[in-house]
């Protein structure tokens, strides 16, 4: 079988980690977690992008070495990552000698191939882009993303070959039409392709006389590599690209996850690349959209930041989590509210999931001593309710597999959902009132305690430590580590009779806004 890579993309060390990079990166943890449970060899790769003048420029902004800086940052997102629990397997930085022995050996690959070439080049060039401009990224002589105006450039530079690859390219988008998803960003590719859209061959290099950061061209050491040719090359380096005998294993099963704002780069360039340097091609290329605050992209080069440090602090990360994966229909722009955070977390956590965890858990304690009971004759209602358990199972795994990661979540909820209803049928707590009515309620709160421990499989790619907190509940402390899904979560009756459980505080709270956000 081939191995699971996930990736994000490397995170330039201009600006601290916001909701954009939060996104993808939990998007990227959802899915290894999962992987990982479904007992496939799984890679988590993330890092930071250091080199470029944009970087090079942050640094002097700030009176620092280009060196200095990237460190500085670069430890910040480590740690951001670590303290959320992000559960990467490395953290690449382009200054990593590994990595750029890697990209040396590419260029020196795709130089020998004759595919790169010297030449003159004029035109306009964004800082905030690391590139030159075409027209249509630009809007009344703006940069359409950075709103500033572009400088004219002219130098002498190497160029890589890459519209020799567009055929191979555009029959490869024919052929496998899933290959970049969802749908709408393959058919943007397509139209880049087929219209031009300013795509010609590739400047790969910068001379050391204006830009020193970066890493020197194997062929020529009066040039360093042009940025994206160099992250890029991440995402094989991290991987362990050339010289670990595993990494074609793991390269085998790569999906690349990023959001629309860098489709060209990773829909042309680096297949084009690939091409040249007789790489396979990655698995998928799964595309999202942007979240918006006040209908403007949020990104560093805008200013306008949302913190997951902070949202942590206000609402548990989970919560935060939660939200991202459920309120984003993956591939399409979302806006950003934490009036929607809010809403959201009481609907779904605080009512739905907060309220079956602990009436189930409470009526275990009042009614069966604490332990699951012994269920007695079950009838339509509990089969439906193990059948919706299978059917949550089954569905997760396909959304997951399709990266269609908010059906994904939906998918559990609804069969919280499910359960809560079917506790408000039985109403256990009147039937404990009553003569006779012993048997019934011990099925009923059996058959709750299966499908929260269900639940809690499901919920542990998503919501790691609230998952894993009501297995505990139920008794089920070591069940994560050897757990597989989705067949797992389906095993009806894996949870004897007899095991003790315990009530705990209430898992998610009902949260407010914070005075100054109202
Ligand atoms: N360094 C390059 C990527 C090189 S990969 C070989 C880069 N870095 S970045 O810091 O600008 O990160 C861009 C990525 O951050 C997006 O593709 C996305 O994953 C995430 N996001 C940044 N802002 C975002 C939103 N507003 N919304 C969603 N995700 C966005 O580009």
């Amino acid at each position: 079988m081939s191995g699971y890579a996930i990736t994000t993309p490397i995170y330039y060390v201009n600006a601290e980690p916001h909701i954009g990079h939060t996104y993808t990166t939990v998007v990227a943890d959802t899915l290894a977690r999962y992987h990982r449970m479904a007992g496939e060899e799984t890679f988590f790769l993330t890092g930071t992008d250091e080199h470029g003048d944009k970087i090079a420029e942050a640094a002097r902004a700030q009176g620092s070495e280009p060196k200095a800086f990237a460190n500085q940052i670069s430890a910040v997102f480590r740690s951001t990552w670590e303290t959320l629990g992000i559960s990467f397997d490395r953290f690449i930085r382009t200054t990593d000698p590994d990595h750029m022995h890697a990209v040396q050996h590419i260029l020196r690959l795709i130089h020998d191939k004759g595919d790169i070439e010297f030449r003159e080049y004029q035109g306009l060039y964004c800082v905030g882009c690391e590139r030159f401009l075409t027209e249509r990224d630009m809007q009344d002589g703006l940069c359409r993303d950075h709103e500033r105006a572009p400088e004219e450039r002219t130098e002498s530079n190497y160029f890589f070959r890459m519209s020799r690859y567009f055929d191979a390219l555009g029959e490869k988008l024919e052929r496998d039409p899933d290959w970049i998803r969802p749908a709408r960003y393959r058919n943007e590719v397509i139209a880049m392709l087929r219209e031009g859209s300013g795509l010609e061959d590739l400047c790969i290099s910068r001379p050391k006389s204006r830009l020193d950061w970066g890493i020197e061209l194997p062929f020529d050491e009066n040039y360093v590599c042009y940025v994206w040719f160099d992250a890029l090359i991440n995402y094989l380096a991290g991987l362990g690209y050339p010289d670990a005998p595993d990494w074609e294993e793991r390269w085998s099963g790569v999906e690349h996850l990023v959001a629309k704002d860098i489709l060209k780069p990773h829909g042309v360039f680096w297949p084009c690349m690939l091409m040249a340097a007789d790489i396979p091609l990655y698995r998928h290329l799964n595309v999202h959209g942007y979240w918006n605050l006040d209908n403007r992209k949020i990104s560093k080069s805008l200013g306008n930041m949302v913190s997951p440090m902070v949202m942590r602090e206000r609402y548990g990360f989970d919560a935060f989590r939660y939200f991202l994966l459920r309120d984003m229909s993956f591939g399409l722009d979302s806006t950003f509210s934490e009036e929607a955070l809010v809403t959201r977390i009481n609907a779904d956590l605080a009512n739905n999931l907060g309220n079956l965890v602990s009436r189930t858990l409470n009526m275990t304690a009042r009614f069966s001593g604490g332990v699951v009971p012994e269920p007695g004759p079950t009838g339509e209602l509990e089969q439906a309710v193990q059948d919706a358990a299978a059917e949550a199972a089954a569905e997760m795994d396909r959304r997951m597999r399709a990266m269609e990661l908010h059906r994904a979540v939906e998918a559990v909820t609804r069969l919280i959902d499910a359960t809560n209803k079917y506790l408000d049928r039985r109403a256990p707590w009147k039937a404990a009132k009553e003569e006779g009515r012993e048997e019934e309620v011990r099925t009923t709160l059996y058959t709750c305690c299966q499908t929260l421990r269900a639940i809690g499989l499901l919920l542990a790619p998503i919501i790691p430590e609230a998952a894993s907190e009501i297995l505990k509940r139920l008794g089920q402390e070591d069940l994560l580590a050897t757990a597989r899904l989705p067949a797992d979560a389906a095993a009806w009756g894996a949870l004897t009779p007899g095991t003790p459980t315990t009530k705990g505080d209430s898992l998610f709270p009902r949260v407010e806004l914070p005075e100054e956000t109202e």
